[in-house]
This record gives structure tokens, sequence and C-alpha cells, in this order.
């Protein structure tokens, strides 16, 4: 890193959760306006990573440094969009109200809205390519069109950095190009600092300015080809793996299988 004001920062950061360890001594930094995929496979923390940021969870050890201040001491602006969002196509919520609801940020009931945020709230849906489908229901759009839309309730408050739960998971290849793509945009037009879990990096490897991969409660974090290499994730797994590169995609297979039919670790 430079000298410059990292936007997000773990110290250390080390989380029990049911009596189980699931972060110990994690630590990295990610820049202003970087593009950062957080890897793991299934279980391996990354939800607890960003419940750490967003301060549901307190760190047994160790500090989550947003631009500069301990998040402890107090609010700062992170964008947030969770790994589960499910809403039933019968609750009226139109696709423009559930973006404008993210300039409400922890104020309950409804807003009046000046004739600025009536701008903001069209200028974002148009951002996040969801002008068409602003007055359908939330639950009736498929799984690219909520995404969209949960990016545009995210990003409306013009947070400094986003983070984006698996947003990856259930698209088919096409709309998870688009939405690669449609926060590769948002990141250079806003200057925003992006940290996207995923448990396959393939779509997400030609966008990644930084990798933080997660395994054993650890984490290693540079630049793809720093990271996504045999020596460091088998250091890192406890257990020799192998980076195999197959046209321009990356397979992370254990070595020798721990299971004859399943050794495949991402
Ligand atoms: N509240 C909790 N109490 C006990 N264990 C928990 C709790 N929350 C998470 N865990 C455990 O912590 C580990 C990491 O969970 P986490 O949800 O962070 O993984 P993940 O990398 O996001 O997985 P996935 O890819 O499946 O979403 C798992 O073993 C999970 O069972
Ligand atoms: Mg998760």
């Amino acid at each position: 890193m430079t000298n410059a004001i990292s936007s997000l920062e773990l110290d250390q950061v080390s989380i029990w959760l049911g009596g189980k360890q699931i972060l110990s001594e994690v630590s990295f930094a990610i820049a202003p306006g970087e593009f950062t995929g957080l890897i793991g496979t299934n279980g391996a923390g990354k939800t607890t990573v960003f419940r750490a940021i967003l301060g549901q969870i307190r760190p047994s050890g160790g500090k989550v440094i947003i631009a500069g201040r301990d998040r402890s001491k107090g609010d700062t602006s992170v964008g947030y969009v969770p790994q589960k969002v499910q809403i039933d196509p019968d609750v009226p919520l139109r696709a423009r109200d559930l973006v404008a609801l993210g300039l409400d940020g922890r104020t309950l009931g409804l807003s009046k809205r000046s004739v600025a945020d009536k701008e903001l709230i069209e200028e974002t849906l148009v951002a996040v390519g969801a002008e068409t489908i602003a007055n359908r229901r939330v639950g009736t759009l498929s799984g690219g069109e909520l995404q969209r839309v949960l990016i545009g309730h995210a990003i409306i408050s013009r947070p400094q950095i986003l983070l984006l739960d698996e947003p990856l998971a259930n698209l088919d290849i096409k709309s998870e190009h688009e939405i690669v793509d449609l926060l590769s945009t948002i990141t250079t037009d806003q200057n925003l600092s992006i940290l996207i879990s995923a448990h396959d990096m393939n779509s997400l490897l030609p966008f990644m300015d930084r990798v933080i991969y997660l395994a054993g409660g650890r984490c290693a974090s540079g630049t793809a080809e720093q990271v996504i290499r045999t020596e460091v994730l088998s250091e890192l797994y406890g257990f020799r793996v192998s980076v195999i590169h197959v046209d321009g995609r990356v397979v992370i297979l254990a070595d020798p299988p721990p299971m004859q039919a399943k050794n495949k670790v991402t």
C-alpha cells in the first residue's frame, strides 16, 4: 500500500461464533477506487467479514478501519447488497421505491421527497440500467434485475465503499457479465471502492484490482497474480492444492484429492 489512507482496512481481525473461530487475525487494506474480490468456498467466512465491516459483529480482536477511522467510533458510509434478499411478489414495493429507500438511511417511515431527491432517484435508476423496470414490483423481478435495483438502493446515498455479498450467485453467464460490467463502471464513475464476494472468481478475474482469498479463517491479499498461486493457496488451505489455468479460467483442485469424486475446492 502507499501512504494514502485506505478506504477500508481490517487489522488482525479475529471473530468467534458459536464457540468456533471463524476469522483468525485477518488483515487486508483496500485503496480508494479499487475493485476487490473476496473469494472463498462456502463457509469460508465471507459474509462474516461483511458483517464485521458493517459493525453487526464485534471482533474479539483487531480493528475495522474505514477511511482512516476506527469502525467502532462512528457512523461511516458503507453501501451493502446482502447475500439473501427475497421479497414476495405480492408486496406492493416498486423497484423505484426500493432505490428511493436507500436515501433514508436509518430513519423509519416515509420521507417527503424533494425535487433534488426525485432527480437523484431517476438518475440512479438510469445508472444501474433499471429505468425500464422502475414501476415493477420488486418481487416479480428476475435475479439480474433485482441485483441492479439492490445496487441502486446501495449507491444512491453515495457511499465510498460498496459491499456486495455473492451478487453473481444464481445468475446466468450473460447476467453475470452485465452486473460485473455495471459494477466496474460505477467504481470508475463514482470513485467507489468495491468489495464483492464470490466462491467462483472467474467472472471477476478481468476486473479485480485486488483479490482477498479466505480459507481456514485466514486470508491472502494482493493482485490475482500474487495470490492465485499453488504455493500461496496451499499454505492458506493447510493442504496441497493446485491452481490450474484452462482456457483463461482458473480451477483450484485439492491435491491429492481428499475424496475420489469431489476434489474441486472452488
Ligand atoms: N451466528 C453464527 N453462529 C455460529 N456460527 C456461525 C454464525 N454465523 C456464521 N457461522 C459460521 O461461520 C462460518 C462462516 O460463515 P459465513 O456465512 O461467513 O461463510 P460464507 O463464506 O459467507 O459462506 P457462503 O459462501 O455459504 O455464503 C460457517 O461455518 C458458519 O456456519
Ligand atoms: Mg455468505
